[in-house]
């Protein structure tokens, strides 16, 4: 799926299942920090205007998906608590490579951001697929459309305006070492957990 070296073990949507509160707390952080992203994106690279456009609408999108999730927490009588710290995500921020070009270091953050899509795509497709709550298994197959068409948003710029970065190869790179990265996640009640 989307390219993805290890699927996640159902047994995870059970673990989130148990505690809806806390996994609707990290997921609402999830959409802040995809909206963040792609803002910080369009304020670095303001030059690219079908850029700056389409990832403005992906930011009102994600900002949109913030609103849903809090709507669910409110409905439900659950508390937003802070924002959760992401440790998967803070692996890939290491990974990434920032220190040389300018060209290359924009490349790669659009990298980071469709290999964030992608996993989360994946994670929202197995809540989907095995969560026995209705309203929230529908609502995370839409989720999971909508991310998928960001992930080949951040994918097509990456090809589009790279300069002499291969992108395929170095996109290569980012799944073998999220395959490794995601075997040692899997046991937490969180969206990268
Ligand atoms: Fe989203
Ligand atoms: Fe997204």
């Amino acid at each position: 799926m989307l390219g993805l070296k290890l699927l996640t073990d159902p047994r995870w949507a059970d673990i989130a299942e148990s505690n809806l509160e806390e996994i609707l707390t990290d997921h609402a952080w999830c959409e802040q920090k995809a909206a963040t992203n792609a803002i910080t994106l369009i304020a670095n690279n303001s030059e690219h205007m079908d850029l700056v456009e389409e990832l403005t609408a992906i930011a009102i999108e994600e900002m949109q998906h913030f609103q849903m999730v809090v709507d669910i927490i409110k409905q439900r009588g659950y508390t937003l608590g802070r924002e959760r710290k992401d440790d998967y995500v803070g692996r890939l921020v290491k990974f990434s490579k920032r220190d040389g070009s300018r060209n290359a270091a924009f490349i790669d953050r659009l990298l980071f951001a469709a290999m964030i899509e992608a996993r989360s795509c994946e994670r929202f497709r197995v809540l989907s697929q095995n969560i026995k709550d209705k309203e929230l298994a529908r609502f995370y197959h839409d989720l999971m459309v909508s991310e998928a068409g960001h992930y080949t948003t951040f994918l097509n710029f990456a090809r589009k305006y790279t300069i002499d970065i291969d992108v395929d190869k170095r996109w290569k790179e980012w799944l073998e070492f999220e395959g490794e990265l995601i075997q040692s996640f899997g046991n937490k009640e969180a969206i990268h957990g």
